[in-house]
């Protein structure tokens, strides 16, 4: 089909709040690594994909899904090598004591789980997150979403939950080089919860990204984790890490994201790149928890958990660890961390370049001074790049905040050429603002 039918059918079939990416928009129809083909075969190189996170169509999990396929699909209720074998392996990356485990289908069941076991756990309701988070699309978790009931569309903030503000260093209350950032912001978080109690109400969970995604790319300051987390178990909550964008090594020095953070979660949810494109998700947490959390009720989830999903998660791991992709996610995303922070000194409107591994953020200013965001300028920068066949995206509060977070084999080169295309097209767009 032409783009245009594709475009008419999905306006007749689908739901309006479905979006698309880029003015024009691409059909791929194949993808192979770090890239990805439109129809015409022009290649594009995806820095932006951290679902697939060993590369698109990965040789390894195709093999693993289509042999387990044509063996057997079938649920949890059957005795089955695959589901034990993965929930040992997953158990076996997971720091103290976090290795009772739970499947399901996306980020969003991991994380609407993790809210009820949190609440069974603790027999409280609420739960404090971060400003601009996003936890998943059910309508649970658009309720601890700020991300969503304070976008378009939204509800605002429900009684239940409390937002902390965001630990952003660079625009935050407390910024980059203020040493006592992290105790400030973890400050803050108790803050809520005295709040909450003054209303009369007991925190159940803290639910916090280890880097923030939808956020805007930011990074935690060193040792807010650990202080949140003790504000918040001294007030008798449980303490949620989402690693659904920055779990399985992307962040370099760790495989687990808030392990750069030195805390122990008392559950992890995981979505993403588990599955490397395959609808799996888990929940990871202390038998304390799961105990706790026991009601009674049957835990069952019709695709959670079967063999196919768990064949498919057990070749990514495989992948990861055999193909070294912590360290290659380490090393190259050290190098283009470095050739953007130079790339800054030559634009001015690259106000801040942060992150870790490959899952790095730029943000756009119009001016250094008042840091007003250089939205349509990003929004821009990502049509320009596309146009170069390089794929990026934005995100933040404002919009001003280019994603990276390719898949992990990419390499040096792959790197160089980013940098070298957003030179260029940060060239361009300065010389239009000039004229
Ligand atoms: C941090 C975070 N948590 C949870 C989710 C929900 O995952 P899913 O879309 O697989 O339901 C997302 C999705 O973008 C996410 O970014």
């Amino acid at each position: 089909m032409k783009p245009e039918e594709i475009l008419q059918l999905r306006e007749r079939y689908l739901g309006r709040a479905l979006s698309i990416s880029y003015r024009e928009p691409l059909k791929i129809v194949r993808g192979e690594g770090q890239y990805l083909f439109d129809e015409e075969g022009r290649a594009y190189l995806d820095c932006v994909n951290n679902v697939c996170h060993i590369g698109h169509c990965h040789p390894r999990v195709v093999d693993a899904a289509a042999g387990q396929m044509a063996t057997l699909n079938t649920n949890t209720r059957y005795l089955h090598d695959h589901l034990v074998e993965y929930a040992l392996r997953l158990a076996e990356t997971m720091p103290g004591d976090l290795e009772v485990c739970f499947f399901v289908c996306s980020g969003s069941e991991a994380n609407e789980l993790a809210l009820r076991l949190a609440r069974s756990a603790t027999g409280r309701r609420d739960v404090i997150v971060v400003e601009g988070a996003y936890h998943g699309n059910t309508t649970g978790l658009i309720e601890i979403s700020p991300y969503k009931f304070e976008g378009p569309g939204g509800e605002g903030r429900p009684a239940h939950v409390r937002v902390a503000p965001m630990p952003d260093g660079y625009r935050g209350t407390y910024r980059y080089g203020d040493p006592e950032s992290a105790t400030r912001y973890a400050a803050a978080v108790a803050d809520e919860i005295a709040g909450a109690r003054a209303d009369g109400r007991e925190i159940a969970a803290f639910f916090c990204e280890s880097m923030l995604g939808c956020a805007g790319q930011i990074v935690l300051p060193d040792g807010y984790l650990h202080e949140a987390y003790e504000h918040v178990r001294k007030a008798g909550g449980v303490c949620v890490a989402d690693e659904v964008q920055v779990g399985f090594g992307r962040v370099g020095s760790h495989f687990w994201a808030f392990e750069t953070q030195g805390v122990v979660p008392d559950i992890v949810t995981l979505g993403k790149p588990i599955g490397n494109g395959h609808p799996i998700g888990a929940v990871v947490t202390t038998r304390r928890v799961a105990e706790a959390a026991h009601t009674g009720m049957e835990y069952f989830n019709t695709f959670g958990g079967n063999p196919v999903s768990c064949a498919v998660a057990l070749a990514v791991l495989d992948v990861i660890e055999e193909g070294g992709l912590q360290a290659r996610a380490a090393e190259v995303g050290a190098h283009l961390k470095s050739s953007l922070v130079s790339l800054a000194k030559r634009h001015p409107m690259i106000g801040d370049v942060r992150g870790l591994g490959l899952f790095l953020g730029i943000e756009l200013v119009r001016e250094a001074e008042s840091l007003t965001p250089a939205t349509r300028e990003a929004a821009e920068a990502v049509e320009l790049m596309k146009d170069r066949g390089v794929l990026l995206s934005t995100d933040g509060p404002l919009k001003n905040v280019i994603k990276i977070k390719p898949p992990l084999v990419f390499t040096w080169e792959n790197a160089d050429e980013l940098v070298a295309g957003l030179d260029e097209v940060l060239g361009e767009i300065e010389q239009k603002a000039e004229m």
